[in-house]
């Protein structure tokens, strides 16, 4: 059995979407939600989907990672999924959890990765620089923002026509096709 945490800051979609795919599947559990926004869309979805949500301050993040750790393992998190989470992992945590931390980001990194980059900045970023193509990125997290081993790419055409939000459209659906996917890869 696979024991999820997902980390998110933001509207949660994509924690959402987990929720739904993995509603009655036996062998993963979407099992919790740490926010460091209270009042983040991603609070309202998971209260909905009925997931224990535990607040993380930024603070409380870096001063009290260990107990972080020890909260996640009385859990038996064995998965952490970062979907849409802004803040940096404090080495201890990565150390803590090797090769079990994953993060969603969208972009074809190494390009677009890193800080700032983050939602429709990337996206803003890639039609400035007139890119013929885009996509998102499944990666382990390491030390080094945006730079783990990636697990998986999925690719989308940009056009002429594409603005921030046809663009953002069309990478979310990326990510909702493939986020399940590849953690389906941990079974
Ligand atoms: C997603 O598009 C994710 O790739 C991105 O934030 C969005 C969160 O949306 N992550 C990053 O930019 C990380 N650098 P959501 O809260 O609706 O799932």
């Amino acid at each position: 059995m696979i024991n999820v945490a997902i980390f998110a800051s933001g509207e949660g979609t994509n924690a959402e979407n987990l929720f739904t795919y993995f509603a009655n599947d036996t062998r993963i559990k979407i099992k919790l939600v740490i926010t460091n926004k209270e009042d983040a869309g991603i609070v309202a979805r998971a209260k909905q989907h009925k997931k224990t949500v535990q607040i993380v301050s930024k603070q409380a993040l870096q001063n009290y990672t260990h107990q972080l750790i020890e909260f996640l393992n009385v859990e038996n998190i064995n998965l952490i999924v970062l979907a849409g989470f802004l803040l940096k992992i404090p080495h201890e945590f990565v150390s803590a959890f090797p090769n079990k931390i994953i993060n969603i980001h969208p972009s074809l990194l190494p390009k677009y990765g890193g800080k700032g980059m983050y939602g429709n900045n990337v996206h803003q970023a890639v039609l400035t620089n007139n890119e013929s193509e885009s996509g998102i990125t499944i990666h382990f997290v390491n030390e080094e923002y945006d730079k783990g081993e990636i697990i998986l790419q999925a690719k989308c055409d940009v056009t002429l026509h594409d603005t921030v939000k046809t663009l953002a459209t069309k990478i979310k659906k990326l990510e909702f096709d493939n986020l399940p996917k590849a953690i389906e890869q941990f079974l």
